[in-house]
């Protein structure tokens, strides 16, 4: 085994959409870049192939992120190779939208497998790593949904508004061992999930969108990649002299 110098980020869900930008944002910061895949490789090894010719390294690895025993030999393998585990997007995500009426057992359990358990599954394995190492983050990609509540998606609304109440729990019981933990929660932005929205829908979330525009992937990434780095952090020392100030006013 031995150990990285650089960063080492694992991106779930990292070739496409959201996760392709988040991806592409750590490998231009010259950090060492995993990414986590679960159904086409092809998919996979052509993102990986256009982030190479970066001063980086990119890897692939498959796992379903509902499946623990998967992510637990996900997060073996990534340690053996690297030694370490930096920073964690847990951004693998699925729809399956309907209403309650129609909503079958399967769209409700997949949507809670994936994008609830999956961050469990994916914060629990790295966290005994990071709990040694003193050091490490963890950012959930949430969704307005979860704050929100939307219509037709009770399933994905209660799977990122569990994401969310998981992250605040999680981000205290790690805090003493200097690992961050966030949440982001994006409104519409423009992947395949969007693009497979009829007309009349995507006006009514457009309409409700002051700027009248849907976000773009790439602005995700850059708030996901300020969380990660030292700006979004705040040194012991720094809260100290800060607390004692504020005292003294
Ligand atoms: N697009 C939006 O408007 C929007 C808004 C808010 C939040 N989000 C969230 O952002 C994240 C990315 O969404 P996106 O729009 O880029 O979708 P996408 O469908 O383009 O990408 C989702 C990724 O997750 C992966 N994935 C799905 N199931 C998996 C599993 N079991 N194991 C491992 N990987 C799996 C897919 O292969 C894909 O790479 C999701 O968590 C989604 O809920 C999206």
């Amino acid at each position: 085994m031995k150990m990285s110098t650089q960063r080492v980020v694992l991106v779930t869900g990292g070739s496409k959409g959201i996760g392709k930008a988040i991806s592409a944002a750590f490998a231009a910061n010259g950090d060492t870049v995993i990414i986590n895949y679960h159904t086409s490789f092809d998919e996979a090894n052509k993102v990986k192939l256009e982030l190479l010719p970066g001063n980086t390294s990119v890897s692939l690895e498959r796992a379903d992120v509902s499946d623990y025993l998967q992510v637990k030999r996900m997060v073996a393998d990534i340690l053996e190779k690297y030694g370490k585990i930096d920073v964690v997007v847990n951004n693998a995500g699925i729809v399956r939208d309907g209403f309650l009426m129609l909503m079958s057992e399967r769209d409700w359990n997949d949507v809670i497998a994936i994008n609830l358990n999956g961050v469990f599954n994916c914060s629990k394995a790295v966290s005994e790593s990071m709990i040694s190492q003193r050091n490490g983050i963890i950012i959930n990609i949430a969704s307005l949904s979860g704050i929100t509540g939307l219509s037709g998606q009770a399933n994905y609304s209660a799977a990122k508004g569990g994401v969310i109440a998981f992250t605040k729990a999680l981000s205290k019981e790690l805090a003493p061992f200097n690992i961050r933990v966030n949440a982001v929660a994006p409104g519409v932005i423009e992947t395949e999930i969007v693009d497979s929205l009829n007309e009349r829908v995507k006006n009514n979330f457009l309409n409700a969108i002051p700027m009248k525009r849907f976000g773009k992937p790439d602005e995700v990434a850059s708030v996901v990649k300020f969380l990660a780095s030292p700006d979004a952090s705040i040194s012991r020392e720094k809260l100290f002299a800060l607390r004692e100030d504020s005292i003294d006013v």
